[in-house]
């Protein structure tokens, strides 16, 4: 057995992965299994929400089992269990807090609920500690799009969101009008990469502040759709990624400006994208600013960032109690 004081284990079921791990206080990864739910949301263009929680409770217990038995340590010497409780989808989240909660009961080690934006915040220390302060942080996520400012891993400040849509669900309404299942943000990266942007599609509130929108690009692509003739899927994937980077690239120059800082994090899953990552270089080979981004595997959802995140909830004794909240903001715990 592995001597197991120095762990947190890390539970997250807010939307469609059932996702476990082990993590030490410095973001060392002792074991992390993601159980991914595409398959079964696939057919349906996006999440659908009974059928999420119903794979969560098939796989929630058979992947704690996995990472436990992968890292051979005693859960009874746990740190802590913490796990996700909002925001999210309310029934995906009740699953991992239930779970949570009577696996906690039953080791007799205590349970943190957690802020799912937190964990994305923290994603790029894991593995190696990268992130320094003061940041300028992206999360561009499918349920969130925010610009925050943050000074110090628990100090953090949001200074522009998105008035509608994230950027993650405009990639996936855009894959959805093309047929291309879901998620939509791979196979869009995927086609874009052989296509030209051509359609001079909107970056909505490009010149206004910190804000985002993204349901008006969303719109201009159903129209082009539906009156374009002998559409090219690769053009259009191409045009709309350009559309995204420019509006996403350019926000972020802007906060950097207002706000001057060491570092530009960017996480969530989009943060996946080879184009916004190429992007995000760009802009910070430019400003002189360092580039702070996960590696791939911690850049979608994740039970990682949900452990290193609670144990910053353990070291400013903010034990917040497990229980399910779907509306949550990124300045809360
Ligand atoms: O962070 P995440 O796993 O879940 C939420 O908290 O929402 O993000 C999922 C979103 C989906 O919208 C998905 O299409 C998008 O991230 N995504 C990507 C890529 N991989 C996932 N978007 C662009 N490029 C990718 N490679
Ligand atoms: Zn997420």
């Amino acid at each position: 057995m592995t001597a197991s004081a120095r762990l947190v284990l890390g539970i997250e079921t807010s939307c469609d992965d059932t996702a476990v791990a082990l993590v030490d206080a410095d973001g060392n990864v002792m074991s992390a299994v993601t159980a991914s739910q595409a398959a079964i949301h696939s057919r349906y263009g996006g999440v659908y929400p009974e059928l999420a929680s119903r794979a969560h409770v098939d796989k929630i217990l058979p992947a704690v089992r996995m990472v436990l038995e992968e890292s051979e340590v005693d859960p009874a010497g746990l740190a802590a269990i913490g796990v996700t409780r909002g925001p999210g989808l309310i029934g995906s989240l009740a699953v991992g807090v239930n779970t949570a909660t009577g696996l906690g009961h039953g080791w007799g080690v205590p349970v943190v609920g957690v802020n799912h934006l937190r964990g994305h915040l923290r994603s790029a220390d894991l593995e190696q500690k990268r992130v320094s302060y003061p940041a300028v942080v992206l999360l561009v996520s499918g349920g969130h799009t925010l610009l925050a400012r943050m000074t110090g891993p628990r100090d953090i400040t949001m200074i522009g969101t998105t008035r509608d849509d994230s950027a993650g669900e405009a990639y996936d309404k855009v894959a959805r009008m093309l047929g291309l299942g879901y998620p939509g943000g791979p196979v869009i990266d995927r086609l874009a990469q052989s296509g030209r942007p051509s359609i001079p599609f909107p970056r909505p509130m490009l010149d206004q502040g910190l804000e985002f929108s993204f349901s008006g690009l969303k719109s201009a692509v159903a129209r082009h759709l539906a009156q374009a003739t002998g559409v090219s899927k690769e053009d259009v994937a191409a045009s709309f990624v350009e559309a995204c980077m420019d509006v996403l690239v350019s926000k972020c120059r802007r906060a950097l400006l207002e706000h001057p800082s060491t570092c530009l994090v960017i996480v969530g899953g989009v943060a996946a994208s080879p184009q916004l990552r190429a992007a995000a270089k760009k802009l910070c080979d430019d400003t002189g600013v360092e580039l702070c981004l996960p590696p791939l595997r911690w850049s979608t959802d994740n039970g990682a960032m949900i452990a290193l995140a609670t144990w910053d909830y353990l070291e400013s004794d903010h034990l917040v109690p497990p229980v399910a909240q779907s509306a949550l903001s990124i300045e809360e715990y």
